[in-house]
């Protein structure tokens, strides 16, 4: 593939608006260390999310001499702390639509989940946003299909935060380089065409909020970490290996082989900052209890349900649909006491983002 058939430059005349609404996403297989700019250096698979999304709103105008590049609105509300990311990831995107930079972006977002409820939002909101660029940006492209559409989507989400190339299409998505799955590559997300089982269409993700607070190490710090990290090369071998093992579980509905790699990978991921230097422990005492009484439940009741975590303390729980009534017994008797104030948030698998 290559990168140039992602550059494009046309003058654009007059105003244009779009809005998308884009999900976050919870890596199975998790992505952590990159290389080059923002390509990473294992291959993931996630589940696309459906009801903790963003959505973005942008409408491009001709800019004027002296013009700011773009206003950013959050929740209604200027929100300059926000500013630099986007700057970054409009300087970033620039060599690939080098036209948008005669355009002013009025920028409108907003979550449907908590802002500080220590979920992370990069994914949603890269994505959103990059969609509505691309979006801007097809007028001019009457060749693009579909495909092409959602790989430049992913492939300019990718460069605001990596995880966020994944929160375009659904239910699953590869992002990066794999034997298992032909057009796998490092640029762009794909959705492969693959009959996963059934029971993992509507997988059920109840996140538990053990910490609402900013994230104790930023994502980029975080990857940096794995420069020199003395088992950089077997984590990379063994996300690998994972990844062919869920394309098994999940094409078989192997729900028992799907839940020992989830956790795997979700422990390993911690392993490796716990293991980093410096080193971070970001599981807390109450993400500690909530994985413990997890594992017991599961053992006493052989009800399907595991964990995973993301780089910080809260806890996804997944678990399929029809089991919902029992797990949602024991998280509200059971695990709600570990959670910040009580809260969670009930999600499940989706099917990507949508323009609105
Ligand atoms: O997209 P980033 O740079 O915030 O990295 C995300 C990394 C993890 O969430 C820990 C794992 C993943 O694959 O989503």
């Amino acid at each position: 593939m290559s990168i140039n058939s992602f550059v494009f430059d046309v003058p654009v005349e007059g105003c244009y608006q779009t809005k998308w609404e884009a999900p976050s996403n919870i890596a199975l297989v998790k992505y952590w260390g990159k290389y080059g700019q923002q390509l990473p250096k294992n291959p993931s698979i996630s589940f696309s999310l459906s009801k903790c999304f963003t959505t973005t709103e942008v409408s491009f105008s001709p800019r004027e001499n002296g013009q700011e590049a773009f206003d950013f609105l959050f929740d209604q509300k200027k929100q300059p702390e926000f500013h630099p990311k986007i700057q970054q990831f409009l300087d970033r995107i620039i060599p690939y639509f080098p036209a948008l930079q005669n355009h002013h972006l009025y920028i409108s977002s907003q979550n449907s989940f908590p802002h500080s409820s220590g979920i992370a939002s990069s994914a949603s909101a890269m994505a959103a946003l990059a969609l509505c660029i691309v979006d801007f940006e097809k007028q001019f492209h009457n060749d693009w299909n579909d495909e092409a559409f959602l790989n430049k989507g992913s492939f300019l989400a990718r460069l605001g935060s990596g995880s966020a190339a994944r929160s375009i299409k659904g239910p699953l998505m590869v992002w990066g380089q794999s034997e298992a799955f032909s057009k796998s590559n490092d640029h762009y997300a794909i959705a492969p065409s693959v009959d996963w089982h059934t029971i993992f269409h509507d997988y059920q993700d109840t996140v538990l909020i053990v910490d609402k607070g900013q994230k104790k190490v930023s994502s980029t710090s975080g990857h940096g970490l794995m420069k020199g990290h003395p088992f950089a090369i077997q984590r990379f071998e063994q996300a690998h290996i994972h990844l062919g093992e869920f394309k098994t579980a999940l094409t078989k509905g192997d729900v028992e082989r799907f839940i020992d790699l989830t956790e795997a990978e979700a422990l390993c991921l911690h392993a490796m900052m716990m293991t980093s230097n410096p080193r971070f422990v970001l599981m807390q005492p109450n993400t500690l209890a909530i994985i413990q009484k997890i594992q017991d439940f599961r053992k006493q009741t052989k009800l399907p349900i595991c964990f995973s975590l993301d780089a910080g303390a809260n806890v996804h729980l997944l678990y399929p649909l029809q089991e919902r009534l029992s797990i949602m017994d024991f998280i509200q008797k059971e695990l709600t006491t570990h959670c910040q104030k009580g809260q969670y948030i009930e999600d499940q698998v989706g099917n990507g983002a949508k323009k609105i």
